[in-house]
C-alpha cells in the first residue's frame, strides 16, 4: 500500500462544525495512554479527551484536583503517539489556568508543544474569560466545559445534577453564549437537565457535547474506564456500560495465576 493510500484524514475543529451543521452526532471518549488511544482511534472515535479524570481512574485520587500539568502532558503525549485520525483535546488541570491569563497561556503552550495535542479544554464561564482569550489569541483551539465542573467540587460540595434552579440555568445559558462569542470551538455540558442542554445546543451554532445531558445535544462523551466496565464502583444513571472488562481481566489474571501455580504455563511450545 502506498503512503498516500495509507494516509488517514484527521478530524479537525472545522469538520466537527460541519458535523453539527449536517446533524451528524459527534463521538468522544477519554483516553490516557498509547494502547487505549490506538484502540479508540482505530475504532473511529471523532474526539479523544485526555481528561483530568486520569486523576481518578489512573492515579486513584478521589478528585481531579491533584493531577499536575506535567502528568497531563505525559498522558497526552502517550495518546498522541497512537492517534492518526481523532482530534485530541487535553484538559488544563486545576491550578494551571485560573490564576492569571499569562499562566494559562504558558500552560496551554506547554501542552501543545510538549505533547503535540490539537486543543485544550478549560472548565468555567465568564470568570475565566481572560485565560480563554489569551489562549485563543495564540492560535490554540479551546473547548469549554460547563455544568458539573469537577475541578470546583469543593465549591459545589456534591456531584449531583447542576443547573436545576432557574438562576444557575440562566447563568449556564449566558456562559455558553459567551464562550461561543469568545471563539471556543465546542462546549462540554456535564450532568445538567436534558431540556436545558437541548436548548443550549439549539441556540448555539458550535457543537455541544454532553455527558449526563441527554440526547438533544450534538455529541456524547463518556469516561472510557466507566463505559468499558473497568471501574465498577461508578454507575451513575447517565452511564451506559458497553463491556465488563473488570470481570474479563480479572478472569484472565486468575487463569494465569492458576496456570503458573500448576506448572501448566509455560508449556513446550512456549519455550526456546
Ligand atoms: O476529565 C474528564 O474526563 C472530563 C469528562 C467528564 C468530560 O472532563
Amino acid at each position: 500500500m502506498s503512503a498516500i493510500a495509507r494516509e488517514v484524514k484527521r478530524v479537525t475543529t472545522h469538520q466537527l462544525q460541519e458535523m453539527k451543521n449536517r446533524g451528524e452526532k459527534i463521538s468522544m471518549l477519554t483516553a490516557y495512554d498509547f494502547s487505549m488511544g490506538k484502540i479508540f482511534d482505530e475504532a473511529g472515535i471523532d474526539i479523544l479527551l485526555v481528561g483530568d479524570s486520569a486523576s481518578n481512574v489512573i492515579a486513584g485520587h478521589e478528585t481531579t484536583l491533584p493531577i499536575t500539568l506535567d502528568q497531563m502532558i505525559y498522558h497526552a503525549s502517550s495518546v498522541i503517539r497512537a492517534v492518526r485520525r481523532a482530534l485530541v483535546v487535553v484538559d488544563l488541570p486545576f491550578g494551571s489556568y485560573q490564576g492569571n491569563s499569562s499562566e494559562a497561556l504558558r500552560s496551554a503552550i506547554r501542552i501543545m508543544k510538549e505533547s503535540g495535542a490539537h486543543s485544550v479544554k478549560l472548565e468555567g464561564g465568564i470568570e475565566i474569560k481572560d485565560s480563554i482569550i489569551r489562549i485563543l489569541s495564540a492560535g490554540v483551539p479551546v473547548m469549554g466545559h460547563l455544568g458539573l465542573t469537577p475541578q470546583s467540587i469543593y465549591k459545589f460540595g456534591t456531584y449531583a445534577v447542576r443547573a436545576t434552579e432557574e438562576d444557575e440555568a440562566n447563568k449556564l445559558i449566558e456562559d455558553a453564549h459567551f464562550l461561543q462569542s469568545l471563539g471556543c470551538f465546542a462546549i462540554v455540558l456535564e450532568k445538567i437537565p436534558s431540556e436545558l442542554a437541548t436548548r443550549v445546543a439549539k441556540e448555539l451554532t458550535i457543537p455541544i457535547i454532553g455527558i449526563g445531558a441527554g440526547g438533544g445535544v450534538d455529541g456524547q462523551v463518556l469516561v472510557s474506564h466507566d463505559m468499558l466496565g473497568i471501574n465498577k464502583e461508578f454507575q451513575p444513571r447517565f452511564l451506559r456500560v458497553y463491556a465488563n472488562l473488570y470481570d474479563t481481566m480479572s478472569g484472565a489474571v486468575k487463569n494465569y495465576i492458576q496456570d503458573v501455580k500448576s506448572n501448566d504455563f509455560p508449556n513446550q511450545e512456549e519455550c526456546y
